[in-house]
């Protein structure tokens, strides 16, 4: 979704602004703008397409200024091009503002506005932001931090902002309301952000803003202050943090691709997921927020999980783990669903949300039902500090490195990872589960990193799978039980980046509906190693078989029979049934990769999407 940078210091903002925008890319955009304020003259540019546009459009051009703001839209109110481009001005050329979010009044705003005789230039709701503003500083004669915060107040939905007066150029205000942002502290400078990858280069001490708060960013004869307010207009001290990520994170290094990069660190970030959470030769399991919550916990009448996409996926196979190994009742929700219906759930029942980037808007939302509702919330996030982190109860990070890749890869890991600890621990807690079960268990975790480094190297078999299948307009997806929803996840990842239409099915379902689908153009990739199910499994490759579908099948290392059948067979190391998806997931992660790169397609940044939908 949209991406902001701002800066505010002795260093020319251009290139910090415009550097910034590049290391937010992987957000997903459509337009791209930048306004520098250069001695009382706002300089605005903005360009439909990447920021390589806005950067060949500003050549030769006046970028002078060492305070300034750019802007990533990813288009919700008006076609992508360069009149709805942020940031945007107010009618008298005073105020500029670049936004995140939506603001869901703003028609009723915009009626209003035009009434008293303002034009707009564009489609957009920002623009209906900073004309109220505007439009309260002069009916009002106030100050422009006044005018801001009484604009918030009037407006319904979310925000991250950053506004500029060219009558200041001393002054930056942001705000936030359900849409990240993190402001920087550098030595005599501020960096503003959706997130810390822009600033990670310059300082590591960071302040996120709270819900519903604003600062005001100032320098004044070479001195730099900073001041946080809620929109009450009440102060507080603004608590500074100090990021862990380091700037090789957010590199591709020797990759071509972001997401092949994320494909390959999957063995060393499964590691630090389990790190100090788990110990094989004891049989222990402690994940701190579990750990919060004991009680609680344990006496759930029943656990709800919600979250979207990929993260929902992994939710689908909590609930088979949860259910097999602890013997609790789970529901999964997608989020945007369970939002607007009126959800069952009350203070017996705990809710796990499960997101990634922690600011999708619908997961969030779901939260703040439940806990209106009395349940208790267990957020698995992986970035840290993100809005669902804080909106929990408790919770676990899954300590996945930034994700910058649009599709979803090591994050699923290692979200099923934690799934699988938590389910564990509640399993011991309930005793639900025996010693030796639990001792066999973690060692098996343990041994998931070597055998996804086993299944990585077939990385060089995969790319030739996908030569053969890369033209195809479909592709099938099968699975049962725990492979079932990694079924799903195959069949997400190749539409996400390959634009190929894909599904995913419970294998036996195939006979019901798709199987009319299939003859000798529909590749079936069929997820072939559970022992429980494997006859019923080797039934529907053959199924497949006598229509002339074409199969891929990932089996077991030392598999015969449906190797024998199948076109083409990935094979993988063995492991316990339940924890197998976090091994027929890489190849289905590779396939889609390889078939996008063949199709010259942008792989981490495919279209239309976003990697943080921090709108509904
Ligand atoms: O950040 P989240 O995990 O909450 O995001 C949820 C989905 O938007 C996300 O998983 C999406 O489906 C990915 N692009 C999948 O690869």
């Amino acid at each position: 979704m949209c991406g902001i940078v701002a800066y505010i210091g002795t260093k020319q903002a251009f290139p910090v602004v415009v550097k910034g925008l590049q290391r937010l890319e992987y957000r997903g955009y459509d337009s791209a703008g930048v306004l520098l304020n250069s001695g009382n003259e706002f300089l605005l540019y903005k360009k439909a397409g990447k920021v390589q546009d806005l950067k060949n459009f500003t050549q030769g051009k006046n970028l002078s200024g060492n305070i300034g703001m750019g802007h990533t839209r990813w288009a919700t109110h008006g076609e992508p091009n360069d009149r709805n481009a942020h940031p945007h001005v107010s009618n008298t050329g005073r105020l500029a503002i670049v936004h995140n979010g939506i603001i869901e009044n703003y028609a009723a705003i915009k009626e209003k506005l035009s009434s008293e005789g303002y034009v707009f230039h564009s489609d957009t709701d920002t623009e209906v932001l900073i004309n109220l503003i505007e439009e309260i500083l002069i009916q009002e004669k106030t100050t422009l931090e006044d005018a801001v915060r009484k604009a918030l107040n009037e407006v319904v939905g979310a925000y991250a902002i950053v506004i500029m007066d060219n009558e200041n150029p001393n002054c930056l205000i942001v705000a936030r309301k359900a849409s990240p942002l993190v402001i920087g502290i550098g030595q005599n400078e501020y960096f503003v952000a959706s997130d810390a990858t822009p600033i990670i280069e310059y300082t590591k001490e960071v302040i996120y803003l709270e819900d519903q708060e604003y600062a005001v960013l100032q320098r004044k004869d070479g001195q730099y202050s900073i001041k946080v307010k809620n929109l009450k207009d009440i102060e507080k001290s603004p608590f500074i943090q100090k990021l862990e990520l380091e700037l090789d994170k957010i590199e591709k290094n020797e990759f071509e691709h972001y997401m092949l990069k994320e494909i390959f660190e999957q063995p060393s970030v499964i590691q630090d997921a389990v790190r100090g959470r788990m110990n094989a030769n004891m049989g222990w399991i402690k994940l701190g927020g579990v750990d919060e919550y004991l009680n609680r916990i344990n006496k759930a009448d029943k656990f709800v999980i919600t979250a979207c996409g990929t993260s929902y996926h992994a939710g689908l196979l909590g609930e088979y783990l949860i259910e097999e190994l602890a013997r609790i009742p789970v529901e999964v929700e997608y989020a945007s669903e369970y939002r607007y219906r009126n959800p069952i759930i009350n203070d017996k029942d705990v809710l796990f949300a499960i997101s990634q980037s922690g600011e999708t808007a619908d997961t969030l939302a779901a939260i703040e039902i439940s806990k209106e509702k009395g349940a208790l919330v267990y957020g698995i996030c992986n970035v840290i500090g993100s809005s669902i982190a804080r909106a929990s109860h408790a919770g676990s990070y899954t300590h996945a490195g930034p994700e910058i890749g649009v599709a979803s890869t090591k994050a699923f890991t290692t979200q099923v990872v934690i799934l699988t600890l938590l389910a564990l621990q509640i399993a011991q807690l309930k005793g639900t589960i025996s010693k030796s079960y639990t001792h066999q268990l973690l060692a098996e975790i343990d041994d998931i990193p070597n055998k996804i480094e086993e299944v990585l190297k077939y990385n060089e078999q995969i790319k030739e799978i996908a030569k053969h299948f890369y033209k195809a307009k479909h592709f099938l997806y099968l699975g049962r039980g725990v492979n079932f929803p990694v079924a799903l996840e195959g069949a997400l990842k190749l539409k996400e980046i390959s634009y190929i239409h894909a599904e995913g099915y419970p294998a036996a379902e195939m006979k019901h509906g798709p199987i009319a689908l299939i003859d000798e153009n529909m590749p079936v990739v069929i997820l072939a190693t559970n022992d429980s199910t494997y006859e019923k499994i080797l039934s529907n490759v053959q199924e497949v078989k006598a229509r002339k579908g074409k199969v891929i099948a990932v089996v077991n290392k030392g598999e015969k029979e449906i190797s024998r059948i199948a076109d083409y067979t990935i094979e993988i190391p063995k492991t316990d049934e339940i924890l197998s998806p976090l091994l027929t997931v890489i190849p289905l992660q590779l396939l889609a990769y390889h078939v996008a790169v063949l199709l010259d397609l942008n792989v981490d940044q495919p279209r239309n999407l976003a990697k943080s939908v921090t709108v509904e």
